[in-house]
């Protein structure tokens, strides 16, 4: 430790550790006793001999955040926030990059100000940092939860060992809307894959041991966000209110939080939406009574970006100074860049509308974090440039990229076998499309500090991918995202003329999704469609390579080209990634995580929807007076799980050990034999579906309860078994409290969400 004041205060604090233990044994706050993450009593006083030394302002200086914003003006302090920095008045920082940076800001933190606490800095590190993985809804589309905890480990490592050690993921927010820009960010539409990846995100970025593990240099603080229900916004529009019921919060939105909270998850964010008419920045009932209360949460929430000021034109504070108030008395403990703490908590504590025991143990939960980081033994273990060149873009991280590019493709259609196109052919591969040989977009939203122009476009891919083949490859742009030209289209109509087959690579612009990049209208724009109908007229087989950071409205696309292979934004490694699936280097196994609808007046469509009084009978869907639709049927285009494969794959011998169970805890055992019936070795994901046929609350007509993702040669079978205990069909019932229900139940090893041919059922007795 290099500074001497730094020391001093740490052996001052050291001192007065047993004089403060006792007192804080009874330190009540309107949370209760604070109680510790690491419930480790060493730590505990650790971090209230800190707190003792602390005026009222230190401690709200450690409740605030501020951004940076060096993405924008390179490595300069933004004058802003200086002032409270040398004050010592500062918890965290967030956007600063780079060891120099970052060491500098931490210098002052630790060597001019009185207590010399350091700072904790924060991070979008969403899917990669500097290595860029696909975005988090196509990692999902993997269903591999090993591989999507080794990419957010890769992530924290580079991160990590470039002075980051808190990351603002994973967003765990469930979506039904793909209208919402933010679903390119979480894990889709279903709470118990949601929870099951909820849970490897956590591990991945804070690594195996709990809290333990955050002392590992190579290992970031995760954050859980948005909590609540942010993905429930009306019409998919950013932000906007969430009004559903407590039985749907609770069965629904509230698991794959609840699972990063178990997985432990340090912090989380508190979302910019209301919840049934309250902010959730401003809801005591979910940030206290259900994360800390109910969930027994230990770490810190800390707001999102302004969302403590936004409670003003919510209408339910009249100025800042009231919006700190609600957020402070709900239990959000950091305010995230809106300055709102720093100036008015102080007067309201003085005024009696803040208990001090409130700050205190909100600076408790923080300083706590800092103590398990290791940040107080030496504020600069994150900061050190070797470690941040050895640890940054290894080839190995780069290798995973390309792999989890592979794995998160899904291939939505394939008729007559288009796909792949092996390298050992004599083809004609005409590349068309505006997304083809583009290295910009590729990447996606939130893609860290990864460099855009080092992403491998799909041209670039594929080129390498047939070299020395006999496979000839033709490129026309044929468009840009929005803009065709009759030249345009009509080169890549010759660059068609002249090939066997005709691959296009189309979709969206990567501004077109992640925060604040809501679309109506989720189609593809029109002059790609252009491009599209002048390549169909040439007669040739087409293959679209589907770009997006959401499901798109495919349904005219569907109807007319041959294949469909969706790859959304693929990160740095998506041209290999794409290559590898197109020449059948790797035998696609991505099964959808959202629903795709035949048009956007679908939406919000969702496979685990209720079944209604009047449901549609499959086999009669032109009966009237049915909950349907005049114009568009009521089933998606292409369905929760669904996924194709260069091989077949079935499933059958399904079977269950018993026909009863009882309703605490039981378990029976399904069980059925998977078979690779095709030419092809692979990886299918066989999925575990029920239906609770009567329930106190409607239930949903199917809910995945099993997932297993399984390698079989071509030929093989092999015998697949799924415990499903008792607790796994709890639900929040008519008296809002969390059992299962006796009665009759269905269930499924299924190929997808529509399929329903493994069925079998059981009974749950009392
Ligand atoms: C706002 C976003 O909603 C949140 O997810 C993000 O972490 C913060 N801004 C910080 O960038």
């Amino acid at each position: 430790m290099k500074d001497l004041k730094y020391v001093i205060i740490l052996v001052l604090s050291l001192i007065i550790i047993s004089s403060c233990d006792q007192k804080n044994k009874n330190s009540e706050t309107s949370h209760g006793k604070w109680k510790s993450l690491s419930g480790d009593k060493r730590i505990e006083q650790r971090v209230d001999s800190v707190l003792k030394l602390m005026t009222l302002e230190e401690k709200i200086g450690q409740m605030t955040q501020f951004s940076a914003n060096w993405s924008i003006t390179g490595p300069v302090m933004s004058d802003d926030f200086k002032p409270y920095l040398y004050k010592g008045l500062i918890g965290s920082i967030f956007n600063a990059t780079s060891v120099e940076g970052i060491r500098k800001l931490q210098q002052i933190a630790v060597d001019s100000t009185r207590l010399g606490i350091p700072i904790l800095f924060g991070q979008d590190v969403i899917h990669g940092y500097k290595t860029i993985f696909p975005i988090p809804l196509g990692e999902a589309c993997s269903w591999d939860l090993a591989m999507m905890e080794q990419t957010a480990r890769i992530a924290a490592i580079e991160a990590a060992s470039d002075g980051i050690n808190w990351t603002f993921a994973p967003m765990v927010d469930i979506s039904r809307d793909a209208r919402w820009g933010r679903v390119m960010e979480g894990a889709g539409e279903d709470p118990y894959l949601g929870s099951r990846i909820a849970e490897a995100r956590v591990k991945g970025f804070q690594g195996e041991g709990g809290w333990q593990s955050l002392s590992d240099v190579a290992t970031l603080l995760a954050c859980g966000k948005h909590f609540a229900a942010y993905g429930a916004a009306e019409s998919g529009r950013d932000y906007n209110t969430a009004e559903l019921s407590e039985h749907t919060l609770r069965n629904v939105y509230l698991p794959p939080y609840q699972a990063a909270l178990e997985a432990g998850v340090g912090t989380f964010m508190a979302s910019f939406n209301e919840v049934n008419g309250v902010p959730a920045t401003a809801s005591r009932w979910l940030l206290t009574d259900i994360l800390r209360n109910e969930w027994g949460f230990r770490g810190f929430v800390v707001s999102d970006y302004t969302g403590i000021n936004e409670l003003v034109p919510h209408g339910v504070a009249k100025d800042e100074k009231q919006a700190a108030e609600l957020a402070v008395n709900a239990g959000v403990d950091m305010d995230m860049t809106g300055a709102t703490y720093i100036k008015y908590l102080s007067e309201l504590v003085k005024e009696g509308k803040v208990s001090e025991k409130t700050i205190d143990n909100a600076t408790r939960s923080i300083l706590e974090m800092k103590f398990l980081l290791g940040l107080f033994d030496d504020p600069y273990r994150y900061l050190d440039e070797n470690r941040a060149k050895a640890n940054t873009e290894k080839p190995e991280f780069i290798e995973t990229a390309r792999k989890a590019v592979a794995s998160s493709l899904v291939l939505l259609k394939n008729d007559n076998d288009l796909l792949p196109i092996k390298k050992d052919r004599a083809a004609r591969i005409a590349l068309i499309g505006p997304l083809m040989n583009d290295s910009v977009n590729l990447n996606g939203e939130w893609a860290g500090l990864g460099d855009r122009n080092k992403s491998v476009s799909i041209l670039k891919g594929m080129t390498e991918a047939y070299k020395g083949t006999n496979v000839k490859l033709n490129y026309a742009q044929g468009c840009t995202i929005t803009e065709s030209s009759p030249a345009s289209i009509a080169q890549a109509v010759s660059a068609a003329r002249n090939s066997d087959v005709v691959l296009v690579a189309v979709g969206e612009d990567f501004n077109w999704s992640g925060e604040a990049a809501c679309r109506s209208d989720i189609r593809l724009p029109e002059a790609q469609r252009q491009l599209l109908k002048a390549l169909k007229e040439t007669g040739k087989p087409i293959a679209l390579i589907v770009l997006s950071g959401r499901p798109l409205d495919l349904s005219w696309e569907d109807s007319q080209f041959d294949a469909i292979l969706q790859a959304w934004f693929p990160g740095r490694e998506g041209g290999h990634g794409i290559a590898d699936v197109i020449s059948g280097e790797y035998n696609p196994s991505g099964r959808l995580v959202m629903s795709f609808p035949r048009n956007v007046g679908q939406i919000p469509i969702y496979y685990n929807h209720k079944n209604t009084g009047r449901p549609v009978d499959p086999a009669h869907p032109d009966v009237d007076y049915k909950s349907s639709f005049l114009d568009v049927s009521t089933t998606p285009l292409y369905p929760f799980g669904y996924g194709l494969s260069y091989t077949t794959y079935t499933i059958g011998n399904a079977k269950i050990d018993k026909s009863t169970m009882k309703s605490k805890n039981d378990k029976i055992t399904v069980s059925a034999t998977v078979e690779n019936t095709g030419p092809m070795d692979g990886e299918m994901v066989v999925q575990l579906y029920v239906r609770d046929l009567v329930g106190s609350v409607t239930r949903p007509v199917k809910e995945l309860k099993g997932f297993r993702k399984v390698a079989l040669k071509a030929g093989e079978s092999k015998p697949i078994t799924f415990e499903l205990s008792s607790e796994d069909l709890a639900f929040y019932g008519i008296d809002m409290k969390k059992k299962t229900e006796p009665g009759e139940f269905k269930v499924w090893v299924a190929q997808h969400s529509a399929d329903n041919s493994n069925e079998l059922s059981f009974s749950v007795t009392e």
